[in-house]
């Protein structure tokens, strides 16, 4: 069992199930509505905990409403979240969400009036108890800060950057993790076709997986790549979260010291069980 923090965000996911996903201007009806705690740092958390580690979330809490949803759903995972920054004013990060029954895609309109977890408020904790650190990739120059601090007064302690969304210089935080998270979405946004192309074209001295939805995912260690197909269940129900499911997987088995081979395989077939049910509880047993 291991400690491990996660920076990044929780929000408030509010999640219609249509039968399949409208047309512009078109108006239908939900199939059903469920409310959820999201954000992909605590997703990954709330995974982690299922895998028997113990989990702590580093973010931005507002003081309203729609928080409480959020933080009974942590706390039912034995999540700490003594770390947050808690503010008065704002909204918690809400996405609205259409979940199409007939292809499983998760279509998300986010909005935020939430600052952003500071370098500030990373300073204040103590890094001590913690195994490793895992970092969505926002925030780019106060994660920058975050990593240099990390480097020089916790040199040891391993770390983790999700890499889903390209952001303006979100390349400046490459060289310091321990392993780079990369998503299909990142990949093509820059222009690679494959998932290896984009592994082979990183300095050699980077460790980092790369998903390819229904193809898998592809992963580089010592400039040797390795991959694992995907492992979809026989009905797909649900891919939000898909991508922090696999991450859970990939740290949960590196912490392990399992080979990039069996951790890559180990977080596909998580994921692919994450994706034949609906939200992530009851995900190992279930
Ligand atoms: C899924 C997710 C949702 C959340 C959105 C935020 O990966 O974390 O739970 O609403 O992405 O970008």
């Amino acid at each position: 069992m291991a400690n491990i923090l996660a920076v990044g965000i929780a929000t408030l996911d509010i999640i219609n199930t249509v039968e399949s996903y409208p047309a512009e201007d078109e108006e239908v009806r939900a199939l059903s509505q469920r409310q959820a705690r999201g954000g992909n740092a605590t997703n990954t958390l709330v995974v982690l905990s299922q895998l028997g580690h113990h989990g702590c979330w580093a973010g931005v809490i507002i003081d309203e409403p729609d928080v409480q949803l959020i933080k009974q759903d942590l706390a039912s995972f034995n999540i700490d979240f003594s770390a947050c920054t808690v503010l008065n004013s704002g909204k918690m990060p809400t996405s609205y969400i259409s979940l199409s029954k007939e292809s499983g895609s998760r279509t998300i309109v986010h909005h935020r009036d939430c600052p952003e977890f500071s370098f500030t408020d990373f300073q204040k904790i103590d890094l001590q108890p913690f195994d490793w650190v895992h970092f969505e990739g926002r925030n780019v120059d106060e994660t920058l800060n975050m990593f240099k601090w990390l480097k020089q007064h916790y040199p040891d302690l391993p770390f983790s950057l999700e890499v889903e969304k390209p952001r303006a210089n979100i390349e400046s935080l490459f060289d310091y993790p321990h392993f780079l998270m990369f998503s299909q979405q990142y990949a093509l946004a820059k222009g690679y076709e494959t998932a290896s192309a984009l592994l082979q074209a990183l300095p050699t001295t980077i460790s980092a997986s790369c998903t390819w939805g229904e193809l898998g995912a592809w992963a580089i260690n010592n400039a040797n790549i390795v991959s694992s197909p995907a492992y979809p269940p026989a009905n797909i129900v649900d891919t939000l979260g898909a991508g922090d499911t696999f991450n859970a997987g990939l740290i949960s088995a590196l912490l392990q010291q399992k080979t990039i081979k069996q951790a890559l395989t180990q977080a596909c077939q998580l994921a692919g069980h994450k994706c034949g049910q609906l939200g992530f509880a009851n995900l190992i047993n279930g």
